[in-house]
């Protein structure tokens, strides 16, 4: 943990947990564990970054937390009031980090408090939440966003950037797949997985990439799964999903995307999270595969459960640098650190007449501002709604995305006039 700047005229920024769970250690924890020493943006000088507090289930992992790192003051909220708490601990922004049903309401309350608020993937569930959120962050003049980190892959970078300068033109289909270990369903996400499936989870990694990377208008959603394990197999909770999704370009021409996913591999399979991409253009093919970075690591009874044997040293790696300091480094904690900079362009990157200004270009980023997220949200909703229906004996359902019945408009097997599930357009 770095030690802080102990000159008061230094900017602090206070920031918020909301849940602190698997994924606040993996990239929360190291960002503010190094943030907190001082972070230098041309735009806005010096300032720190704290972590204030957190609001979490029962309080346990942010008392065993604060209690491993000597952090003081923190403010530790349990409870149904603990968001609210929170938020009256004045702070500056709030990371919302708790399982994503329950994303909405909590920030929710941040954007209310006049807070800048970032949220884990997925934002949220649904378009409805999602046009709240948006037209409450632009009333109260604050930065929503959302983190989905996969885009700073560098390896991701490199496809947009090969897209963006027409090295490789018109995309016209793709696959992506993302498996998650067992222990993840049958223990790290054991409390709340009952109804809940990986496609939601970690295809929208995915549904992001695609998105944001080739633009284009999103025209369908269809998806299926399977159930049995995580749950009983004919009950609401998925073992694994395929997801297909029709986009449209500028040119008329289409491109479709199939993404599988599964938290049921097991656990001693070497990839541990396996991810695998890959999509054909008119002129190139682009191949992208986690396991085939290059490191594969055996240590005697330490690989593959402790120690993974294919290391993503890229996301969120503990190093010694070359000059003998340790760090924790990545995509993953590069960010959160990226929104930190965007809320402190905001508050301190000039004067306060110019702070409108600052909130609308920040706010335009669309890699990460909520509002650009309509077509991931509405990708995730569609999905969750063709699966809710599978769950009751109604599979095979597709989603037609702003066609003549509304925005997104869901057609089953047999029935000749589509259920709505949001009728603005998306
Ligand atoms: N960016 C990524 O790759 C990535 C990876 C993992 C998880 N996530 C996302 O992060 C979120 C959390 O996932 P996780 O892996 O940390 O889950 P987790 O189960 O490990 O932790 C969830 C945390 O939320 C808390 N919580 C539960 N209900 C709450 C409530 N009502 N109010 C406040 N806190 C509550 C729990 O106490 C726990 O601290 C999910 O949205 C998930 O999709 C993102």
């Amino acid at each position: 943990m770095s030690t802080p700047l102990s000159d008061a005229t230094i900017p602090v920024l206070r920031g918020g947990m909301v849940g602190m769970g698997m994924i606040f250690d993996e990239t929360y924890a190291p960002f503010f564990e190094t943030a907190r020493g001082g972070l230098y943006d041309a735009a806005a000088g010096l300032f720190r970054v704290e972590l204030a507090g957190a609001a979490t289930r029962t309080g346990d992992r942010a008392a065993a937390y604060q209690s491993r790192t000597g952090i003081s003051p923190f403010g530790n909220f349990a409870g149904e009031s603990a968001v609210a708490d929170l938020l009256a601990s004045g702070i500056d922004f709030l990371c919302v980090a708790s399982p994503d049903d329950k994303h909405f309401e909590a920030a929710r309350l941040g954007i209310e408090a006049g807070r800048h608020v970032i949220i884990e993937k997925p934002s949220v569930l649904s378009l409805d939440e999602l046009d709240q959120l948006a037209a409450l962050a632009r009333e109260n003049g604050v930065l929503a966003k959302v983190v989905y980190h996969k885009l700073l892959d560098p390896d991701h970078k490199k496809l947009r950037t090969l897209v963006q300068d027409g090295v490789l033109s018109h995309v016209n289909n793709g696959y992506c797949t993302l498996l998650e270990p067992k222990s993840i369903s049958g223990s790290q996400f054991a409390s709340w997985i009952t109804g809940r499936n990986p496609g939601t989870y970690v295809a929208v990694h995915y549904l992001k990439l695609i998105d944001f990377t080739f633009g284009g208008r999103l025209k369908s959603v269809s998806c299926t799964g399977q159930r049995g394990l995580v749950g009983p197999s004919d009950g609401p909770t998925w073992d694994s999903t395929q997801l297909r999704l029709v986009y449209e370009y500028e040119s008329g021409r289409e491109a479709a995307f199939d993404i599988h996913t599964s938290w049921v591999t097991p656990d001693n399979f070497p990839g541990y999270v396996e991810q695998e991409v890959q999509f054909r253009f008119d002129n190139g093919v682009w191949n992208g595969h986690s396991r085939k970075r290059g490191v594969e690591l055996t240590v005697e009874d330490r690989t593959p459960h402790e120690l993974k044997t294919t290391i993503n040293n890229h996301y969120n790696g503990s190093f010694l640098e070359p000059w003998n300091a340790r760090s924790r480094r990545g995509y993953g904690i590069e960010v959160i650190e990226r929104f930190a900079r965007e809320v402190a362009y905001v508050e301190l990157g000039g004067p306060e007449e110019g702070r409108a200004g600052r909130l609308a270009e920040m706010a335009a980023l669309d890699y990460n501002d909520l509002a650009a997220d309509r077509q991931v949200v509405a990708a995730v909703q569609a999905m969750e709604a063709i699966l809710a229906k599978h769950a009751v004996g109604e599979p095979n359902g597709l989603v037609e995305v702003n066609g003549k019945h509304g925005g997104l408009a869901l057609f089953l097997p047999g029935k000749s006039e589509p259920e709505m599930l949001y009728q603005g357009t998306v």
